[in-house]
C-alpha cells in the first residue's frame, strides 16, 4: 500500500491539508508491511490460532468508504485491543464481525465461518458464542438489572429459574454489583450500567467477548477500574476479548496484542510489547496519542 493509495479512499479534507511532517509519517507508515509478514491471512481457515480473522474487507456507508481494505486477525485467548481514533469505522467493524452488517466486498471469518454467507439460523447460532458489551451498556431501560441479565439466558437456555438465578448472581458478584440486583439501569451511574452490561455479556459463556469502548464516558480512575475488572474477567473465564477503543491509556493497560485501525484499514498490529516499542514512525506518532495533527486519537 502507499500514502497515495489511503488518499484515494479517503473522504475530503483529507491529505490535501496535511502539513509536512505528518505527510512525511504517512509516507512511512506508506512502508510498513501489515502485520510485519508474521501474520499468514491466507492459511487454513481453522488452524486454530485465529478467532476472527478480516480479509480485505471493504464497506461503503452514505457513499463513504469506511472499511477500506481492512485486513486483521484477533488472536485466540488473548486480550486483543482495535485502537483508533473516533469515527475511524470501530464500530462498524464490530457490526460486521457479529453480522449485523454484512461488507461489499472482503469476507470475515470467526471461528473458521464466513459470517456474510451464514443462513440466518447458522448466524444466531454464531451470535450467542458472542458477548458483545455495547458502548452505554445497551441495558432494557424497563427491565431491572438482574432481569437484564437473566434475558438471555431465559431467551437461549431451558434452565430453571433457580438455576438462571445461580448463575445471574454469580456474574453479578463477579462484576461488583451485587447490591444493584433490583436496581432499574436509570438508577446506575454510568460505570455501573457498563458494568451490568459487562455480566449479561458473560452470561452465555461466549468463547468470544466483544467491548465497544468501554472506557468512553469515564474518568481515569474508573476507567482504570474497568479495565483491570476485564482483565480479571479474562484470567478467570478465559475466551477471546476484543476491546475496541479510542483510548491509548486503556490500550497500554490491557492490551496483549494491540491492532491500530486508522482510515478504515489496520495499519499495524502485533503484541503490545512490540507496538509500543515500535521503531515505525507511524506507530510511535499513533501511540503517543499526540494532541496535534491528524493522526490523533479524538
Ligand atoms: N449506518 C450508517 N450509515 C451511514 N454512515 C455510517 C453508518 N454507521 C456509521 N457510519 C459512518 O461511518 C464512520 C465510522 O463510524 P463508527 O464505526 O461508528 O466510528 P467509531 O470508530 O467512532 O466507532 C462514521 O463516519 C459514521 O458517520
Ligand atoms: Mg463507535
Amino acid at each position: 500500500m502507499g500514502a497515495v493509495e489511503i488518499a484515494d479512499g479517503t473522504p475530503e479534507g483529507s491529505e490535501g491539508d496535511l502539513d509536512a511532517e505528518s505527510r512525511a509519517t504517512l509516507e512511512a507508515a506508506s512502508e510498513f508491511e501489515y502485520h510485519s509478514n508474521e501474520l499468514d491471512l491466507t492459511g487454513d481457515p481453522d488452524d486454530g490460532n485465529w478467532s476472527i480473522r478480516c480479509l480485505d474487507v471493504h464497506k461503503r456507508l452514505g457513499g463513504i468508504p469506511v472499511l477500506n481494505g481492512l485486513n486483521v486477525a484477533i488472536p485466540d485467548e488473548t486480550i486483543t485491543v482495535v485502537l483508533g481514533p473516533s469515527g475511524t469505522g470501530k464500530s462498524v467493524l464490530i457490526k460486521h464481525l457479529i453480522g449485523l452488517m454484512f461488507p461489499d466486498s472482503g469476507d470475515i471469518i470467526v471461528r473458521g465461518q464466513s459470517v456474510p454467507s451464514l443462513t440466518m439460523p447458522k448466524l444466531l447460532e454464531l451470535r450467542r458464542r458472542i458477548g458483545v458489551l455495547f458502548q452505554d451498556g445497551a441495558l432494557f431501560g424497563s427491565m431491572t438489572v438482574y432481569d437484564n441479565v437473566a434475558f438471555p439466558l431465559r431467551q437461549h437456555t431451558d434452565y430453571s429459574e433457580a438455576k438462571i438465578s445461580e448463575i445471574v448472581r454469580q456474574r453479578l458478584a463477579d462484576v461488583g454489583l451485587s447490591d444493584a440486583l433490583d436496581d432499574m439501569p436509570n438508577q446506575l451511574s454510568g460505570g455501573m450500567r457498563k458494568r451490568a452490561g459487562f455480566a449479561r455479556a458473560l452470561v452465555m459463556e461466549p468463547d468470544i467477548v466483544i467491548f465497544d469502548e468501554p472506557d468512553s464516558g469515564l474518568d481515569p480512575v474508573r476507567t482504570a477500574l474497568l479495565c483491570d475488572l476485564i482483565q480479571e474477567m479474562h484470567k478467570v473465564y478465559g475466551g477471546t476479548y476484543i476491546v475496541v477503543t479510542h483510548n491509548i491509556a486503556s490500550a497500554r493497560q490491557i492490551g496483549e496484542y494491540i491492532a491500530l485501525l486508522w482510515r478504515g484499514r489496520i495499519v499495524e498490529a502485533g503484541d503490545a510489547e512490540r507496538m509500543f516499542s515500535s521503531d515505525n514512525a507511524f506507530v510511535r506518532q499513533f501511540l503517543s496519542g499526540s494532541a496535534e495533527g491528524p493522526l490523533t486519537m479524538d
